[in-house]
């Protein structure tokens, strides 16, 4: 396969980094096409802790270069610093990353709006408080900065005063909070614009003759389909397409097609933030795959809420990003519980439902589960864990997709492979 996306098929957090990190070995280019530095990839590599917020994974493989494409919300203040981060142990250049000069920009006044929504309301989301929200709805609105605007200070403090035209408004009169003046802010971005600067460039002609010379793509996606603006649990989602949609409006495949789509679910669920979740666990099981699955976001710190694996979920991630394989990850999280179950179906409105729709009210549902027996934390043996394979076997059936490769564990080598993507 030459072109590969690999997406969330739930709220996202179901261990995309570390599949994409073990895929980057094999593939040319990692782009990331949508979101920001909302996301938060946690990597082990040996005993080192990775985090990554906007760059794609592949950085971590040396021969790997890493895209950051038009659809991703860029803090260049945040980029900066996770840059001099990672150039603490790894070379990065402008031959290994490259950022498309039509990024939207997320300005203060992004992230002070975001926050001040988040404390005052009318409604909570549970944002991670990045500023993604407000900067896609300037982007829809026509008032973006774009990365090539930071590289103009005329221009970029004509599109700054544009964007704080309606928001003093609100910053003073509704929110009652402080806020950098149109120069400042033209300032503090023009300089990071001069540091960034190398890294920027064209990458939709990049891509497309990466692609035209054969090599091998891969879409590292960021978020999980649920919190996809169009097809997520709406309003209580992030504000791009986190579905397969983001792959052609946030990079562009020019004239190719994907090979395979591969959906990485959690063993169980797990959601940050406000929001229906049906299969939620608020009981010493769910604090189970709290502790033991170490469910804390990787951006915000804030503890994960958790609950049985849905399939009426993932039938319906199946289906809007036409996910041709599925990853398992975190199995060995299950093995800590003595009993297990899965949701097969909802029952709604007096009928069953195998699969939810857009606009569907997840807070409505019942879920209804299957019980199994305890999985046993025997991974290195999977021929005798029948109880693992009995769920595995289960899940795939029930979902018609094949299950490529399942993971047991946080490091590079706690991954069981049953197909390569080469
Ligand atoms: P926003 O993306 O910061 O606007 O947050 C909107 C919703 O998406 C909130 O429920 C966040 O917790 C959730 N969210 C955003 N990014 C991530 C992520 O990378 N993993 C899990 N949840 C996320
Ligand atoms: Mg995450």
């Amino acid at each position: 396969m030459k072109t590969v996306a690999l997406i969330g098929a739930q709220w996202g957090d179901e261990g995309k980094g570390k599949i994409t990190d073990l895929l980057a070995q094999t593939f040319d280019i990692v782009v990331r096409y949508q979101g920001g530095n909302n996301a938060g990839h946690t990597i082990w590599v040996g005993d080192k802790k990775q985090v990554l917020h906007l760059i794609p994974s592949g950085i971590l493989h040396p021969h790997t270069v890493s895209v950051i494409a038009h659809g991703v919300v860029v803090a260049p203040e945040a980029l900066y610093r996770e840059l001099e981060e990672l150039k603490k142990t790894i070379s990065i250049t402008p031959d290994n990353l490259k950022i498309s000069l039509n990024c939207s920009i997320i300005t203060r006044y992004h992230q002070l709006l975001d926050q001040a929504r988040e404390q005052i309301g009318p409604t909570k989301i549970g944002t991670t408080g990045k500023g993604i929200g407000p900067c896609y709805e300037d982007k829809a609105g026509r008032r973006s900065v774009k990365f090539y605007h930071l590289l103009d200070q005329k221009e970029l403090r004509k599109r700054l005063s544009e964007q704080l035209d309606e928001k003093a408004l609100l910053f003073e009169q509704r929110y009652h909070i402080s806020y950098p003046s149109v120069e400042e802010e033209c300032e503090r971005l023009y300089a990071l614009g001069q540091i960034l600067k190398p890294y920027l460039c064209d990458t939709f002609s990049y891509v497309e003759e990466s692609l035209n010379q054969k090599k091998r793509v891969l879409f590292e996606g960021a978020q999980g389909l649920l919190l996809d603006i169009d097809y997520g649990s709406y309003p209580y989602v992030t504000s791009s397409n986190t579905s397969i949609a983001g792959v052609h409006s946030g990079c562009g495949l020019t004239n190719h097609t994907l090979d395979g789509v591969i959906g990485v679910v959690k063993a169980y669920v797990t959601r940050v933030g406000e929001g229906p979740f049906p299969t939620e666990l608020k009981d010493e099981t769910g604090e189970i795959l709290q502790q033991k699955g170490h469910e804390f976001g990787a951006t915000t710190g804030r503890k994960r809420r958790c609950g049985w694996l849905d399939l009426p979920l993932l039938r319906y991630a199946i289906k809007t990003a036409h996910i041709s394989h599925l990853v398992i990850t975190k199995l060995d999280v299950l093995s800590y519980l003595p009993s297990l179950k899965v949701c097969y179906g909802y029952e709604y409105e007096g009928k069953i439902l195998d699969a939810p729709y857009p606009g569907l009210d997840l807070s409505l549902v019942k879920p209804l589960f299957k019980e199994f027996e305890p999985i046993p934390a025997e991974f290195e043996h999977v021929e005798s864990n029948t109880n693992l394979q009995t769920y595995l076997n289960y899940i795939q059936e029930e979902l018609k997709t094949p299950i490529a490769m399942w993971a047991y564990g946080p490091e590079r080598n706690q991954i069981y492979r049953c197909q390569d993507f080469s």
